[in-house]
């Protein structure tokens, strides 16, 4: 049998001719840049989310280089974020000239660990230069948002929420608010790339924000800096959402709640299904069933040095996984200017995470089958 990580033509069945026809009305309105469809779009995001305005750019690359600029990231700041992410987080800082700081993450979920976050922000020799935060919501699971929100009240730090990987994932305040991730930062972004939850058929990305003027400037930056066509207030670039992405998305995006229920039924059926296979070496990640994880990926850790031949034992058996990552962002050659040192969750995390396949439309069967196989390696290694 042959799992693949990710298939989206199993997806397409589903939506051609709605996918079509949306396609077809494009090529016919001859308004192929910023036309009817990246308007709606925005809105329609501002409203799943419940956030004042949404920016379509070309990807959430952009997204984010835009977004650190919009508010406020310059020359001399430094920026604290994950190193557990994947490069375009750190290089939005680096490429507004500010140096990063990396806040090593939390064993259990990956994401950055916001007690380690406080300690820089209490102890760092630059923390008067400390000007933002930037957290991921790794693999769709929803950062702590009440206590982003308490840090950016109590250091006076921007936060810039990296949704790349999270849209539509929500967190729970301790008084029973449910909020989405995305809604609290200074800005957010999410990005369109095909194998996100909401993927297009190419790139996209978005920018969000709650605040009028970072509205404003992202509006204009993506249009080479002109708020009037051939008068340029700045040095912007281009980067729009395509019209034809757009329209895609506007139809993907009625079923993404109905994909992310899929997606947690799966992470529970693995789980469920690992767990009882009693392997001390493999870790399965906690499933909740509330939305505060969207499963962008569902991670196992394999440990005591399994992780690499379990994966090669996998490709044998046709099932395709995906290690995300195996170098932390702190130890990157062209981030070394900023000194590497030892961050021991991410170093850790870097050698035992192995991304299982997942999306809606696989199925019990290949599910069934993939932890099978990680049965079978495991039974072969013990008698090793
Ligand atoms: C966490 C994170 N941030 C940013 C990005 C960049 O998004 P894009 O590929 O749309 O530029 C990605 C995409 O892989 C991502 O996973």
């Amino acid at each position: 049998m042959h799992v693949p990580l990710f298939d989206m033509t199993r997806q397409y069945d589903t939506l051609k001719s709605e996918i079509l026809q949306a396609i077809d009305g494009v090529f016919r309105s001859g308004k192929l840049i910023m036309g009817e469809n990246v308007k709606q779009f925005e809105r329609e995001v501002c409203d799943y989310l419940n956030v004042k305005h949404a920016i379509g750019v070309g990807n959430g690359s952009d997204a984010l280089y835009i977004a650190a600029k919009a508010i406020g990231i310059g020359d001399g700041d430094y920026v604290i974020t994950t190193p557990f992410t994947f490069f375009a987080t750190v290089s939005c800082i680096t490429r507004n000239g500010a140096v990063p700081v990396f806040a090593d993450i939390d064993r259990k979920s990956f994401n950055i660990d916001l007690d380690r976050v406080e300690e820089i922000l209490t102890t760092h020799p630059n923390r008067e230069k400390i000007k933002a935060v930037i957290p991921v919501h790794l693999f769709g699971r929803t950062v702590d948002l009440e206590r982003l929100e308490k840090i950016k009240r109590n250091y006076g730090v921007k936060i810039l929420e990296d949704c790349a990987q999270s849209i539509g994932s929500k967190w729970v305040y301790s008084d029973g608010t449910i909020r989405k991730s995305g809604t609290v930062g200074d800005a957010s972004i999410l990005s369109f790339f095909p194998t996100k939850n909401l993927g297009a058929y190419g790139d996209g990305g978005m920018i969000l924000t709650n605040n009028d003027d970072t509205n404003d400037f992202c509006r204009v930056f993506r249009v080479h800096g002109a708020k009037v066509k051939y008068f340029h207030e700045m040095e912007g670039i281009n980067s729009r959402l395509d019209e034809i992405q757009a329209a895609v998305l506007r139809i993907k995006l009625k079923y993404l709640d109905e994909y992310h229920e899929k997606r947690i039924k799966i992470a529970r059926n693995y789980t469920e299904m690992i767990n009882s296979l009693s392997i001390e070496f493999l870790e399965t990640p906690r499933v909740t069933g509330d939305f505060t994880c969207i499963f962008h990926q569902y991670v196992v850790k394999v440990k005591a040095g399994h992780r690499d031949r379990l994966r090669e034992y996998l490709k044998t058996r046709g099932v395709e996984t995906a290690v995300y990552y195996p170098l932390g962002m702190h130890r990157q050659k062209c981030f070394s200017r900023f000194g590497s040192k030892i961050l021991e969750n991410t170093d850790q995390a870097c050698q035992e995470v192995l991304a299982l396949p997942i999306f809606p439309e696989i199925s019990i069967t290949e599910v069934e089958y993939v932890v099978k196989c990680i049965g079978e390696y495991f039974k072969e290694a013990r008698k090793c």
